[in-house]
């Protein structure tokens, strides 16, 4: 099969699952929406059996024998700390050794080589490989070489251009899970986003995620230039979700504030306009202390990270924001996926519940 024919085929359903699922259990991880509810529910059940494990004198080492042995790669072409770090940490407390790559000037890459030849050699030495790049199509090129190569290993994109970042949407339900427990999970919640929807992939994956759920109406604050385009909108039509816009947090927050149950707030992803132009996001688009009192106290307040000035450090009190877990619960996702991608998500999830956890 020609990529071309790969990444279409991705498009329906029973054929993503046959491309980027083995035997039921995910291979490859590319798209938020590869991920059916049921899917979702057992990898955040294995995230929080390896949170418990973790402090467990037995369930420590038992994680450490989960991906002995085993070599991860995190070829990382943009930049990144928190989804790296969060990567190695996952990787390590399952006892992979973790490898990163994230200067890929001294790789072949520069000298013109093909995406297809770099991942087949790279894949040579590794397990399992972990990418990000700012190309849209990168790890998906990468899954396609390597399914047809006589050695698959899965690909995991830890950020694919401004389109996808499935672990991000992974860890952010299984946040918003958590934070809901107590009042029915996810369905029927009421979230707002904000930020720059056409190119922050974060909320693009999660976005389609939400669609595993019951779900009536998003809201969206964003610039009028980065509105949702015919790609984000069309799933949410096709199911007959409601996409409401507004001008500005200000506008949103007048016409839903207390009916929110959750706002998931984004930098303007600037670094698209150019290298002349500055971090920071204008006034309409930053969610102001004065708002707080026209939201509910039991409102989650999420960010993927990095921040720069849209989410004021005077939120860190509110009893919503919920952003540092976030970058906790992402470690305990990511280890989730590796461990299930390895087959080892039923032993973990059964030892948890043997030992009362
Ligand atoms: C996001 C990303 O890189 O897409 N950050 C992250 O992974 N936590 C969001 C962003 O860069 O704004």
């Amino acid at each position: 099969m020609e990529f071309e024919a790969f990444q279409s085929s991705l498009a329906d359903p029973a054929a993503r699952r046959s491309l980027l699922f083995r035997d039921g259990l995910p291979f490859h991880v590319l798209l938020a929406h590869q991920f059916e509810r049921p899917d979702l529910e057992a990898l955040c059940d294995t995230a929080t059996a390896i949170r418990r494990l973790d402090r467990h004198d037995e369930g420590r080492p038992f994680l450490r024998g989960v991906l002995a042995e085993r070599r991860i790669l995190n070829l990382f072409a943009q930049p990144s700390t928190r989804t790296n770090e969060s990567f190695v940490a996952a990787g390590e407390k399952l006892g992979a050794s973790v490898r990163v790559v994230s200067d890929l000037r001294t790789s072949s890459f520069e000298k013109g080589e093909t995406v297809e030849d770099s991942v087949r050699v790279l894949s040579s030495f590794y397990d399992m490989l972990v990418t990000r790049h700012h190309d849209d199509d990168f790890a998906a090129r990468a899954a396609w070489t390597l399914s047809r190569s006589r050695r698959p290993i899965p690909v995991i994109s830890a950020g694919s251009g401004r389109s996808e970042h499935p672990t991000q949407a992974l860890l952010d339900v299984y946040t918003l899970r958590h934070s809901f427990a107590g009042r029915g999970g996810i369905d029927r919640k009421r979230l707002l986003f904000v930020g720059d929807i056409a190119r922050n992939r974060a909320i693009r994956s999660l976005a389609t995620l939400l669609l595993r759920f019951e779900i009536d109406r998003i809201d969206v604050a964003c610039p009028k230039e980065h509105e949702p385009d015919r790609t984000f909108l069309r799933p949410f039509e096709e199911r007959g979700v409601t996409v409401a816009l507004h001008a500005s947090v200000a506008d949103a927050i007048r016409a839903v504030g207390r009916e929110l149950d959750a706002i998931y707030i984004t930098r303007l992803q600037r670094e698209w306009d150019g290298p002349d132009v500055k971090p920071g996001t204008p006034e309409p688009f930053v969610l102001d202390v004065r708002h707080r009192s026209a939201i509910r106290d039991d409102c989650v307040i999420l960010h993927p990270l990095p921040r720069i000035n849209e989410l004021p450090d005077a939120w860190e009190d509110h009893p919503g924001f919920v952003v540092w877990r976030q970058v906790r619960n992402g470690m305990w996702m990511r280890a989730a996926l590796l461990a299930t991608i390895g087959g080892a998500a039923d032993e973990i999830v059964a030892l948890a519940g043997r030992l009362g956890l």
